[in-house]
């Protein structure tokens, strides 16, 4: 019998989830479609089909409430879920805070994050359509190597085009990539048009998400053996992900209780979906829950842009889709996150934001590493740079408790481990980092340039 003050709450394997969950099902009010860039028209299938295959295209838009979870992916989840959920007792120690401190860890995968989640399904849905060969982008890396990895289990070849600032501040995630067989190049890159044309206009580009997935878009649409991989943002991406929050729900029970509050870093939204969303099911039957999604003030989309159809990548190649965005040519500081250096959002999560089942809150990233090291000292675990967001908004509020008096239960997605982020942690070591806050005008001038059917 597990009690709320146990340390782990572990599942077994037969706990595991054995469908994805579906908010499309339960939204109150149903999303906007993305539209065809060229007719302003809703995409269809047709339009999809050079870049994904069938069943991912049928999972973006099914409004199915649950969607079963392929026995093949199942094994390979085996791998490594359930994971762990843990009560933060030596945080709570250190802060002397009333508040209990949940969190839900994904780095026990072998690619150290949550990405496996949807990356092996992804490599499993194209497996059975045919296709040998997938492309995609990486900020972190901890996408492209989830991908290489599931990748190396189906037999696909993978090239991944990696940020550029990312791929000189991590050579290790490029060796870990090509370990599981990918090949890794910095974007941008001579070997696409769209890398070309950027290189032309500014030779010494750090990259950006942006960039990364028109370069990978390109190179997938010009091959007919080849499909595209996008790692977070989607809602098949999102729906891969709820395994995180279904194992979540299952643990609290374990623990006999209920989280009064919710804190998950977004990039493209893809953790905090995956912890949250089984969960805002219960908010939306009525449950006193807060959910907040926290990202840097280096790439405040949320909490700065603006809620309107854009392009998901620089070279304006994708369809347009309804989000929040600080518009497709916003190039956000080279923070050490590179995982949230992404100018648009989730739909679903923005969808979300909209209808006030979110909230949103953004930190800069030296207050990120004290939170990250405060966590390592007394956990154990180093954060990925992007993780330590929602490490750092589950402390303030854990000190908000202790003024306060309250005891409120906190849970926090802790998305992956920082084991190759230690140049990073260097740089916070030796007082190098800065914290970037945009001028308003660096929006403005992005936002200006937003397609011209977005309101
Ligand atoms: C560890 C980790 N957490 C979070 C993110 C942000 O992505 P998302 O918002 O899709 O979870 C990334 C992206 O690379 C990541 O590597």
């Amino acid at each position: 019998m597990s009690s709320r003050s146990d340390t782990k709450f572990l599942l077994g394997e037969s706990d595991m989830p054995p469908a994805w969950y579906n908010i499309l099902a339960d939204l109150p009010e149903p999303m906007s479609p993305p539209l065809h860039p060229g007719t302003g028209q809703p995409a269809g299938p047709d339009d999809l089909a050079p870049l994904f295959p069938m069943e991912l295209i049928l999972q973006e838009v099914s409004t199915d409430r649950y969607i079963d979870i392929p026995q093949e992916v199942q094994e390979v989840y085996k791998l490594w879920r359930p994971t762990p959920l843990y009560r933060a007792h030596r945080l709570e120690k250190l802060l002397d805070t009333p508040a209990k401190i949940f969190y839900k860890y994904e780095g026990t995968s072998p690619a150290g994050s949550h990405k496996p989640n949807t990356a092996v399904a992804q490599a499993y849905y194209n497996k059975m359509a045919g296709i040998n060969r997938l492309t995609t982008e990486t900020g972190a890396g901890q996408w492209g190597s989830a991908l290489a990895m599931s990748a190396a289990f189906f037999d696909l070849e993978v090239k991944v085009f990696m940020v550029r600032v990312s791929y000189e501040q991590k050579p290790y995630r490029r060796a870990l990539m090509e370990a599981w067989g990918a090949t890794c190049i910095p974007s941008p890159s001579n070997e696409t048009e769209a890398g070309r044309r950027i290189l032309q206009q500014e030779p010494d580009s750090r990259g950006s998400l942006g960039i990364a997935i028109s370069e990978a878009v390109e190179e997938a649409v010009t091959r007919d053996d080849t499909h595209y991989a996008l790692g977070s943002v989607l809602n098949h991406v999102m729906l891969h992900q709820t395994v995180i929050g279904q194992e979540a729900q299952k643990q609290f029970e374990l623990a006999d209780t209920y989280p009064d509050v919710i804190f998950g870093c977004v990039g493209g939204g893809s953790n905090f979906g995956g912890l949250v969303l089984p969960l805002v099911k219960d908010r939306i039957a009525g449950k006193d829950l807060r959910i907040v999604a926290v990202e840097p003030t280096a790439c405040p989309t949320l909490t700065r842009g603006s809620f309107v159809y854009d392009f998901g990548d620089t070279a304006q190649t994708t369809p347009l889709m309804k989000m929040h965005t600080l518009g497709h040519t916003f190039m956000p500081a080279g923070i050490h996150a590179g995982g949230l250096r992404y100018h648009g959002m989730s739909p679903i999560v923005s969808h979300l934001y909209e209808h006030n089942l979110i909230d949103a809150i953004a930190l800069p990233q030296t207050a990120i590493f004290e939170g990250a090291i405060q966590f390592a000292r007394s956990e154990g675990i180093v954060p990925a740079p992007e993780s330590a967001h929602a490490v750092r908004a589950a402390i303030d509020e854990a000190l908000r408790c202790k003024e306060a008096g309250e005891e409120k239960t906190i849970l926090f997605g802790l998305s992956g481990h920082g084991n190759f982020d230690m140049a990073a942690y260097q740089e916070y070591f030796a007082g190098n980092l800065i914290d970037h806050e945009h001028p308003q005008d660096d929006i403005d001038r992005a936002l200006a340039q937003l397609p011209a059917m977005g309101d």
